[in-house]
């Protein structure tokens, strides 16, 4: 059974290899479906994103507003950040993402589900117009991240998504495993380039 309104707080490795990662992730940044605040707080620690302003839907976990990231006329989405930075739940993750959009001022970064790459009717047109966008795919393995206390998982993996205004390179896949502990970053020819903690 699934949570109410999808709270799985993100391991903060995750959010460590996203930094690692994709260096253009500076600046400010707003974290609109925060929960507990366990990715805000792993990028505030970074201390490569500053002014990090939070929210949720639900009232009680003390973000800088509550309200439904899904409208777009929401407090969420009033005053400015380079970038939205979030895992949001997947059900509404296109309402959100295309929200996030109109209003981030570099990109967007999300961890989803792969699946959401699988156009729907509902969100193909989205995908489409930001696929030029699409900077960064970093899709995770071995093992497959877990988002609850029984390390259960789900049947398909997550992967970082991200795209940046402006961007015209095609987009960076990377694919991280061992992320949990020395995760080894891969070099674009397949080596190992390097072990790094980035717990
Ligand atoms: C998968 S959890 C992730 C929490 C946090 N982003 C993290 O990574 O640790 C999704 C969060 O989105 C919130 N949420 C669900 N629907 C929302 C909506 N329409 N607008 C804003 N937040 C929402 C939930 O309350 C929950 O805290």
């Amino acid at each position: 059974m699934r949570r109410a309104n999808d709270f799985y707080p993100t391991p903060a490795a995750l959010t460590a290899v996203l930094l690692d990662l994709v260096p253009e992730l500076a600046g400010s940044a707003l974290e609109p479906c925060a929960g507990d605040g366990a990715m805000a707080d792993a990028l505030k620690r970074s201390g490569r994103l500053t002014r990090i302003t939070t929210n949720d839907i639900l009232a009680g976990f003390r973000c800088t507003t509550t309200s439904d990231a899904r409208d777009p006329s929401a407090a969420v989405w009033q005053g400015a950040a380079d970038w939205v930075i979030t895992n949001p739940p997947f059900t509404w993750a296109g309402e959100i993402l295309a929200n996030a959009w109109a209003y981030a001022g570099k990109g967007v970064a999300m961890l989803l589900r792969l699946t959401f790459l699988e156009p729907t009717v509902a969100r193909a047109e989205l995908l489409q117009q930001l696929a030029p966008f699409l900077s960064d795919m970093i899709i995770f393995g071995q093992p497959r991240p877990s988002f609850t206390d029984d390390r259960r998982t789900d049947s398909v993996t997550t992967a970082w998504l991200v795209w940046q205004k402006g961007w015209n390179q095609g987009a960076r896949v990377r694919f991280a495993v061992g992320w949990a502990g020395n995760w080894r970053r891969c070099s674009e020819d397949g080596r190992q380039a390097r072990v790094a903690n980035p717990a």
